[in-house]
């Protein structure tokens, strides 16, 4: 029912993301599928990876910002596995109607993320790219859970987002199965 995609190259050095997996990792039919874990030599297994969105009404993408987008291993994930006539183009409609959530942890504070900041941009100004891929590919995209300044962020702050993270999820994946059961 959810296929949560995790990418993040160190998964035992990070604080932000593991907390915020920690969250919700335990919820029921939701399956991790943590990249680096499963393919630290890249090898992606198309066919799992497209089984396991398949089997799923809710997709969560969730990793660091790293150079303004995602790790490498889940680029690397976007361009195997959203292959064209099955998720985009031409007999492309495998992932038509199901709903993407972004979760992203940002090393840059707000005032970085504008025109002033390190940054340069606003950090809306680096959501198209994953907003456009999952709507190219007909999943409607849902408002992003974004950490900034994950570095400094306390333990608390993190464990909050998680319990909110954690409703929404629950809360989507409740209204999916009851269109599934109800029409
Ligand atoms: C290779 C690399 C690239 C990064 N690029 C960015 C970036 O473009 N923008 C940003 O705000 N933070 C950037 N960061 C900081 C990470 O987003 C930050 O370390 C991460 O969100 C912390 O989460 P964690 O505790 O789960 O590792 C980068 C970090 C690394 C190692």
């Amino acid at each position: 029912m959810i296929d949560l995609v995790f990418a993040h190259p160190y998964p035992k050095r990070s604080r932000a993301n593991r907390i915020l997996l920690n969250a919700v990792r335990d919820i029921s039919n939701l399956d991790v599928r943590s990249l680096y874990d499963i393919y630290p030599d890249f090898g992606i297994d198309v066919e799992s990876e497209q089984a396991a969105l398949l089997s799923a009404k809710l997709v969560v993408w969730q990793h660091p910002l790293y150079w303004y987008t995602a790790p490498g291993l889940m680029k690397h994930w976007f361009d195997k596995v959203l292959a064209r006539g099955w998720a985009y183009g031409e007999g492309g409609s495998a992932l038509h109607g199901k709903l993407c959530q972004w979760v992203v942890t940002t090393g840059g504070d707000q005032e970085a993320y504008s025109a002033t900041g390190m940054h340069a941009f606003n950090f809306e100004s680096f959501v198209p790219v994953m907003r456009q891929t999952a709507e190219f590919c007909g999943m409607k995209w849902l408002e992003p859970i974004v950490v900034h300044n994950a570095h400094r962020v306390s333990d608390k702050e993190l464990h909050a987002v998680g319990r909110d993270y954690r409703k929404k999820l629950i809360s989507l994946a409740t209204e999916a199965q009851e269109l599934v059961v109800h029409g």
